[in-house]
C-alpha cells in the first residue's frame, strides 16, 4: 500500500531505502530472504530502474542487504541474523548535521549535467573553455620553475598574490589597498561563508537582493541567518527599503552585487551608489561588494565599484577570479579593514589551513603578465558576441512568449515566461530535449523567470539550444493552457 511522496524534498531512492530498511526490520523480510528483483520493484512502484539500483545501493552500504551474483538481492545474514553487527545508520547521520543540503533544483541541474554530457548548458555560471584563458596559463605555467618549499603559507593567502592584487585593485577597480588588507580565498564563495560564519551569529538578520545568487546558498540557513529582500528594479536596489528593514528587523549587513548583478544583469545606479552609501553609515551598517563580474562590461569601461567611494570603512569588498579566467583555480579575494581579514584568516587556518599555493601562484603569474590584459579584452567581445546570439535566438524562436533586458555584461540573461508555467515541468521537458538552464525560483521569488547563462555554451550550440528550449516551452504552454 506504501507510494512514493512526489512532492517531498527526499531524493526517490532515499524514500524507497528508508521505506524497505524498515519493512526489513519489523521481520517482513527475514535475514536471507530475497528481495524484488530491481526490475519488478521498478515497475511495482513506477520509478525508473536507476533509482531502484540506487536505492539498493544505499541499503548495501549500510549492510543491510548484499548483492551475490546468481542469488540476487538478500537481506544481510550478519546484521540481521545471530550474530548482530551494527553498522550506524549513515543516513540519519547525513540528516542530522547541521549544514543543509544544496536546494533540490540545483542537485536535478548537477545530476542531469553529469548524466548527459551532450546537454547544451545554459545552467553553469562560468566561462566555457573556448572563453577561458586556458593557452596563457598553459604558457606562463610551462616556464613556471617552482624552487621555493612548497610548505604550510601563510593563512592571508600566498604573499606575491596579494601584492599583485594590489596594484590590480588599483589599476582596474580604482580601489586602494595594501596587502594586509586582503585575504586570498577560495573563491568569493569562501568569503561569503567566512563572513557569514565568523561576522554573524545565528538569529542575526541580513538583507539581500530579490532576486539574488544568495538565495541559491542554503549556506545562510545553515547558519541560522534570517534573510530579508530587496527588490532590484532596472537601477537596483531601492537604499530606502535599507532603512525600513532596519527599522522592522535589525538588519545587521547588506549583501549585494551591484555589477551585473546574477541573475538579472542590472548595475546599480550611481546615483544609487550614493544613496546606499549615506543610509548604511547613518544607519553604522556593513556592506558586502559581491563584484566577481564588473571586468565583463562589454563597453571597457565598469563602473567603479561602491568600496572605492567609501570613506568610512564599511565596505567588505569581494572578487573573483572565476567570472574573468577560470572558476577551477578557485581564487578569490575579499578586502577589508586589517581587523577582519586577522579575524577570517584565523577561522579559515581552522578550516584548511589555507589555500594551495600553486593556483595562486599561476593568478599572480596571470595578473602580472603581458597576457592578461588582451585576454580581459577577447573575453569581453566573446562575451558579448555569445549573448548576442542568445538575444537573437530568443527574438527568433519565442519572441511572443519571453521578455527581457539585454544585459550589458556579465554571464547571465534574466528571461520571463509571459505565460506562467510549472518550473520543473519545464526544467524536465528541456532536460529531456537536450538542453538545460536554472528555474527563477532559484534567486528567490520570481517563479516566471529563467536565467540563461550564455558564457559556457559554445558560440554553435547557443542557437540550437534555443531552438530546443523554445520547442520544450511551447510544448509545456500547450499542455498547461
Ligand atoms: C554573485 C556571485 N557571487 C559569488 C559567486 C561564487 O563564485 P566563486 O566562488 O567561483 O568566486 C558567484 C558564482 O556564481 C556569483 O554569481
Amino acid at each position: 500500500m506504501w507510494k512514493i511522496d512526489r512532492l517531498s524534498e527526499q531524493p526517490l531512492y532515499q524514500q524507497i531505502a528508508n521505506h524497505l530498511e524498515q519493512r526489513i526490520s519489523f521481520g517482513e523480510f527475514p535475514p536471507d530472504s530475497r528481495l524484488p528483483s530491481e526490475r519488478k520493484l521498478a515497475e511495482k512502484l513506477g520509478v525508473h530502474r536507476s533509482t531502484i539500483i540506487l536505492a539498493y545501493a544505499e541499503l548495501r552500504a549500510l549492510g543491510i542487504i548484499e548483492s551475490r551474483s546468481g542469488s540476487g538481492t538478500r537481506v544481510s545474514k550478519h546484521k540481521w541474523g545471530l550474530v548482530p553487527k551494527h553498522t550506524p545508520n549513515w543516513h540519519r547521520y547525513v540528516e542530522g548535521g547541521q549544514f543543509l543540503p544544496n536546494l533540490p533544483f540545483l542537485r536535478r541541474i548537477r545530476e542531469a549535467l553529469e548524466q548527459d554530457r551532450s546537454l547544451i548548458d545554459f545552467a553553469s555560471g562560468e566561462l566555457g573553455a573556448d572563453i577561458s584563458p586556458v593557452s596563457e596559463i598553459n604558457q606562463l605555467m610551462s616556464q613556471d620553475y617552482y624552487t621555493e618549499y612548497l610548505g604550510y603559507d601563510n593563512p592571508q593567502g600566498y604573499l606575491p598574490l596579494r601584492q599583485s592584487l594590489v596594484t590590480y585593485l588599483n589599476t582596474y577597480r580604482n580601489i586602494s589597498t595594501t596587502e594586509s588588507s586582503i585575504l586570498i580565498t577560495s573563491g568569493s564563495q569562501q568569503s561569503l561563508y567566512l563572513i557569514t560564519q565568523c561576522l554573524l551569529a545565528p538569529g542575526d538578520a541580513v538583507a539581500i537582493e530579490d532576486p539574488s545568487y544568495n538565495y541559491s546558498l542554503p549556506m545562510f540557513q545553515s547558519a541560522g541567518i534570517r534573510l530579508f529582500r530587496l527588490p532590484v528594479d532596472r537601477q537596483g536596489i531601492n537604499p530606502e527599503d535599507i532603512r525600513t528593514l532596519y527599522r522592522k528587523h535589525r538588519i545587521k549587513m547588506v549583501f549585494i552585487n551591484p555589477n551585473h548583478q546574477n541573475p538579472t544583469g542590472v548595475v546599480l545606479s550611481p546615483q544609487r551608489r550614493i544613496e546606499l552609501l549615506n543610509v548604511t553609515s547613518e544607519l553604522g551598517l556593513p556592506i558586502v561588494e559581491d563584484d566577481p563580474f564588473s571586468l565583463t562590461a562589454y563597453n571597457g569601461s565598469p563602473i567603479p565599484p561602491i568600496k572605492s567611494m567609501d570613506t568610512s570603512g564599511s565596505v567588505l569588498y569581494i572578487g573573483s577570479f572565476s567570472k574573468i579566467a577560470a572558476s577551477g583555480l578557485r581564487i578569490g579575494w575579499m578586502v577589508a579593514p586589517h581587523s577582519v581579514i586577522e579575524r577570517l584568516a584565523d577561522a579559515r587556518q581552522q578550516m584548511d589551513y589555507g589555500l594551495s599555493v600553486v593556483p595562486q601562484r599561476v593568478a599572480a603569474q596571470f595578473l602580472n603578465s603581458p597576457l592578461f590584459q588582451p585576454h580581459l579584452e577577447r573575453l569581453r567581445m566573446r562575451l558579448q558576441f555569445k549573448r548576442d546570439l542568445l538575444v537573437k535566438g530568443l527574438h527568433d524562436e519565442l519572441g511572443d512568449l519571453v521578455s527581457f533586458r539585454i544585459p550589458q555584461g556579465g554571464l547571465h540573461l534574466w528571461c520571463k515566461i509571459n505565460p506562467k508555467v510549472n518550473e520543473s515541468r519545464l526544467l524536465e521537458e528541456c532536460i529531456r530535449r537536450g538542453v538545460i538552464y536554472v528555474p527563477g525560483s532559484v534567486y528567490g521569488s520570481d517563479t516566471e523567470y529563467v536565467r540563461l547563462t550564455f558564457a559556457r555554451a559554445k558560440e554553435d550550440e547557443i542557437v540550437p539550444g534555443i531552438a530546443k528550449f523554445a520547442e520544450a516551452l511551447r510544448s509545456v504552454v500547450k499542455e498547461s493552457h
